[in-house]
């Protein structure tokens, strides 16, 4: 194996934060902890994901969620370990779960630390028991004082105040991928050795790409400017004589992941599908924001069609925002069509 490959193979998760850290201010070791806290519940979750058809994990809790969807086993499960893992660390004061319909606080007979966590525990879990990639996504702010328990102050924060974003997708291989601001990293799973080891060293998004990512099922309940985007991108690109992919996983950290490394757009815009849901089916704090931070990190961009992500202040826990995320150019394009000047 050629040096190069040996050097990026040696490099853990935990050495890299380590690494990164060093040129923090804040740099006290507590957030390189609690990012460690975050892989070792992402080793867990993936020890089950891999072997959900072998355990009693497939299938319905048949009970439903805040969001008023099924709840997965592996959800459920998903959720405990966060929240069991992110507890014990000694670094979180609050967590916000896409599964738990208030801030779940740290139990007093535990030590709690200055950093706050949002998490969708599973990503994409209507695809658990087909044995499509899932995944789990979080959000990391810093509180600057370290008196008295968290509250949802501290998880009701704009997207630009995040530390640290990131998510661990349970796929083919499963891989951890997170900024703390200075770029973005890959760390896939050495399952023999039990380590993330760098895999996809400092992301960068293409400025544009050719795949575009929507549910076209909801074509009717969407406004004009996105039917005449679709409909654009769906055109014979003059340049090229092609027109752009189409893929669609339904599984937002996998169509996200996707697009980071081929470049590419996915759209989840406002419809008309559901009055009660005016702003589309994805949810800002644990979905929306770390990921925008994440294409922001590599090039890319974030925008609600009018307004940058993380630049949202959020109003309540499960507020949900339109995403169209993907390369910078792309998004622009969305954007214009929104604008009305396309
Ligand atoms: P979750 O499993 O955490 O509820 O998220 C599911 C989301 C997201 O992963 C995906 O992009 C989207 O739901 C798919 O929604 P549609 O089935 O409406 O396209
Ligand atoms: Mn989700
Ligand atoms: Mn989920």
């Amino acid at each position: 194996m050629s040096p190069a490959r040996m050097t990026l193979s040696s490099m853990t998760l935990t050495r890299h934060i380590m690494e990164t850290q060093k040129h923090f201010p804040f740099a006290t070791g507590e957030f390189s902890d609690l990012l460690n806290h975050i892989a070792l519940a992402g080793k867990i979750i993936n020890r089950e994901v891999n072997k959900a058809g072998l355990t009693q994990f497939l299938g319905l809790t048949g009970e439903s969620n805040v969001q008023g969807e099924d709840v997965q086993m592996l959800d459920d499960w998903a959720n405990n370990v966060m929240i069991r893992v992110l507890s014990r660390s000694q670094r979180v004061c609050i967590m916000a779960s896409e599964e738990v319909a208030d801030v779940i606080p740290v139990p007093d007979d535990l030590i709690s630390g200055r950093y706050s966590v949002c998490f969708d525990p599973l990503d994409g879990s209507s695809n658990i028991d087909a044995n499509v990639s899932i995944g789990t996504i979080f959000s990391v702010y810093r509180r600057d004082d370290d008196d008295g328990p968290g509250t949802e102050a501290d998880v009701l924060r704009p997207g630009t105040e995040q530390v640290a974003a990131g998510y661990i997708l349970y796929g083919s291989s499963s891989i951890f991928v997170y900024t703390a601001g200075g770029g973005v990293n890959g760390f896939t799973l050495d399952p023999s050795v039990g380590e993330f080891l760098l895999s996809h060293p400092d992301i960068q998004m293409p400025e544009q790409g050719r795949i575009y990512s929507v549910n076209e099922q909801n074509y009717h309940y969407w406004y004009d400017h996105t039917r005449r985007y679709v409909d654009w991108v769906k055109s014979i690109d003059k340049e090229t004589k092609r027109p752009y992919s189409s893929r669609y996983i339904g599984s937002l950290v996998s169509d996200f992941h996707r697009n980071l490394l081929y470049g590419g757009i996915f759209l989840y815009p406002e419809d008309k599908k559901d009055p009660k849901r005016p702003h589309g089916k994805l949810r800002l704090l644990y979905e929306a924001n770390p990921l925008a931070f994440i294409a922001e990190q590599a090039g890319g961009a974030a925008s609600t069609g009018t307004e940058r992500i993380m630049e949202i202040d959020p109003e309540y826990l499960h507020q949900r925002v339109p995403l169209i995320i993907g390369c910078a150019k792309n998004v622009a394009d969305y954007e214009e069509f929104v604008a009305g000047t396309r």
